[in-house]
């Protein structure tokens, strides 16, 4: 078992460095061209290990072959589509590769995106004895050791790129998939602090809102950032630099704001019977706070943010904390 493992994790770093190859030859060129259209540069595209899958269809399969890997070996380390009745595959082709990381640089995995408009967006390697996605998280390799006193937390590889290149060298990204409990507990070994960015669409907010009961029971704190009009921190820093996004951070919110905008989202506020629906909620939420002075601090923000009255938003708050018991 042992063996196998670390003969997976060879050929995953062959297939990597296999990749960067190609992203250097004259027919990868149309690779390193997408890449510096995304505005990285070389020295990110080298830190990152990006790379190019060619456009034959079992060149890495015939090289690997050729450095005397078995095709059993070959089909555990999930870089290839093998079947009796279409054969052998790359997985991979085409697409730039994106080669993934465990906290101690060892590559377990690969991302390939395709480079237009075609689906899937994204291609990853499938769940192999090396590869576990939910206990790992892109980008960590460098981010642990990035002295910040905080991680971000964003949905892609792009994001975690674009972040480390304008210097916010303690992002990591989940990958898409919804943040699992491994992946807080993960983080917290690293840092006390999460802010969370993930994407500004609908399927951003809800993963955010996912992610924070996650993070908090793994005994993080966390601020959320806000991306808005961007989709995410990619195109903001695109956009805006690095400065925009570090003032982004600064005037980053609790979870609990963020959380309440969300909810606000349902409500009109205007209309006085939504608003005290929508204040009836709120101090559900309020008093999940045990600790008095925090959640007076919260009633506080809360009645001037969304324009009501301090002691008559607390004492509804506490008078539901008495009629809850
Ligand atoms: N993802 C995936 N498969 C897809 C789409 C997304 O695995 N078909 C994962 C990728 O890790 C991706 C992340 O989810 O980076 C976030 O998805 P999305 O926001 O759609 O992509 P971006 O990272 O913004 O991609 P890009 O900027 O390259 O368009
Ligand atoms: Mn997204
Ligand atoms: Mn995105
Ligand atoms: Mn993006
Ligand atoms: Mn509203």
């Amino acid at each position: 078992q042992a063996d196998l493992k670390s003969r997976l994790l060879e050929i995953q770093k062959k297939a990597a460095k296999y990749y960067y190859y190609q992203l250097r030859q004259p027919k990868g060129r149309v690779g390193y061209e997408y890449l510096k259209n995304r505005a990285l540069t070389d020295e990110t595209i080298q830190k990152f290990g990006l790379g190019y899958s060619g456009q034959q269809t079992k060149e890495l399969y015939q090289y690997l072959k050729h450095e005397g890997y078995s095709d059993a070996l070959l089909k555990e380390s999930g870089l290839f589509s093998m079947d009796e009745r279409s054969g052998v595959y790359d997985k991979f082709w085409n697409r730039v590769m994106f080669p993934i990381m465990d906290a101690n640089h060892r590559v377990i995995g690969f991302g390939g995106r395709v480079m237009g408009d075609a689906k899937p967006k994204y291609l990853n390697s499938p769940e192999t004895k090396i590869f576990d996605k939910s206990r790992n998280l892109y980008g960590l390799n460098f981010a642990r050791s990035s002295r910040k006193g905080n991680l971000i937390i964003c949905e892609g590889y792009m994001d975690v790129i674009a972040l480390h290149q304008a210097g916010f060298s303690q992002a990591v990204a989940s990958l898409g998939t919804a943040l699992t409990t491994q992946q807080a507990i993960l983080m917290k070994r690293y840092a006390d602090e999460v802010l969370v960015t993930y994407d500004s669409d609908e399927a951003g907010t809800k993963a955010a809102l996912r992610a924070i009961p996650i993070l908090k029971e793994a005994g993080l704190t966390m601020r959320v950032i806000n991306m808005k009009p961007y989709k995410d921190p990619d195109e903001f820093i695109k956009n805006m630099g690095r400065e925009a996004f570090q003032q982004r951070i600064d005037e980053a919110q609790s979870s609990f704001l963020f959380e309440v905008e969300v909810l606000e989202r349902q409500y009109n506020l205007k209309d006085p019977a939504q608003k005290t629906a929508f204040f009836d909620e709120t101090s559900k939420k309020l008093l999940g706070f045990s600790d008095e002075i925090e959640r007076n601090n919260y009633i506080e923000a809360i009645a001037a943010k969304y324009g009501t009255g301090y002691e008559a938003l607390r004492r509804k708050v506490n008078q539901l904390g008495l009629s809850l018991g």
